[in-house]
């Protein structure tokens, strides 16, 4: 299995793509999951995330908490999607496993130093704050990453924050740019390609039909999060943007895309953490992330449907 660290912001995708992790241990070894500030609050955030975890039965799992403000700006979150809690929906108890002591930037510094140079993945599915302060503070580590698989951006069908922009790049551009510069390999998971494989009926029923507590769970939060998108573009169901990131790991075939240059807006108010990003290959700049164009969404599900059954 690929050793892994879940960056995240929880969130009801998040909580899918840590329970797809959980739930394939043949694929991934999940070393630990640093939470983040973004869709909620950073207290918000780390205990959602030891919510999934004890959800999952896997109460031993590492969670850090890590930065709670972007690198330069005020934070922005998204409770009009996600809810007040970050995982609203169905009724949840508070968790009872311990947050670990380590700040999660620490956790990040040192598990790539000590684990043999090349081996592990980072899953960023929230803002890029704790990665991006792991690089400034430890630019030894950048060249011991594996590979970095995020869910950020957005090209031809733009932004879900502001009319150019996605949340987890708006939320911390600068973040973002450290990260896209870094000459890791990327691979990204925009919005254009999430929004091909929307949640419907038969795919949430999939879920609730599994009998257990983990399926009723995630056809609760799905339902919620529908909602939002069902207002918003009148689509017939959601976007899980996160599991995307965990099903490349798991399954790359279920996606395609191309090694193109993707570069973050910084500067302009108007289109400020835009992921310029060069499809058609006409800035002659070198390539720099995979950008995934296309997802087999059948076997998207039918990968969420099978592992999750195992929970
Ligand atoms: C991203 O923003 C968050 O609201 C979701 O969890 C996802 O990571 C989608 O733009
Ligand atoms: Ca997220």
């Amino acid at each position: 299995p690929r050793k892994i660290i879940i960056d995240t912001d929880p969130g009801q995708d998040d909580a899918v793509a840590i329970l797809l992790a959980l739930a394939s241990p043949e694929d991934v070894e999940l070393l630990g999951i640093t939470a983040v500030a973004g869709n909620v609050p950073l207290p918000l955030t780390e205990k959602n995330a030891r919510i999934v975890c004890e959800l999952a039965g896997k109460p031993q799992t590492r969670v850090f908490a890590g930065c709670e403000a972007p690198l330069k700006r005020k934070l922005v979150t998204a409770e009009h999607v996600h809810g007040k809690t970050g995982l609203d929906g169905p009724p949840m108890d508070d968790p009872t496993m311990p947050l670990q002591d380590q700040h999660a930037v620490d956790f990040i510094i040192e598990t790539l130093r000590n684990e043999p140079s090349g081996t592990v993945t980072l899953c960023p599915i929230g803002p890029l704050t704790n990665v991006a302060t792991a690089f400034e503070r430890a630019p030894d580590i950048v060249e011991r990453i594996q590979e970095i698989v995020l869910m950020g951006g957005a090209y031809f069908e733009v932004g879900n924050i502001t009319p150019a922009a996605e949340f987890n790049i708006y939320v911390d551009p600068e973040a973002a740019e450290i990260v896209f510069k870094s000459g890791v390999p990327l691979v990204v998971m925009p919005l254009d390609m999430t929004h091909k494989a929307l949640t419907t009926k038969a795919r949430i029923d999939a879920f609730r039909g599994m009998g257990t507590k983990v399926g009723e769970m995630v056809a609760a939060w799905t339902d919620f999060f529908e909602r939002f998108d069902m207002e918003k573009y009148g689509s017939e169901g959601a976007p899980l943007h996160d599991p995307c990131t965990i099903a490349y790991l798991i399954n790359p075939d279920l996606f395609s895309g191309r090694h193109i240059n993707v570069e973050i807006e910084t500067t302009s108010e108007l289109t400020l953490g835009m992921t310029v990003a060069d499809w058609w290959r006409v800035s002659g700049r070198e390539p720099n992330a995979l950008f995934i164009g296309d997802i087999d969404a059948e076997g998207f599900y039918a990968l969420l449907a099978d592992r999750l059954a195992r929970l």
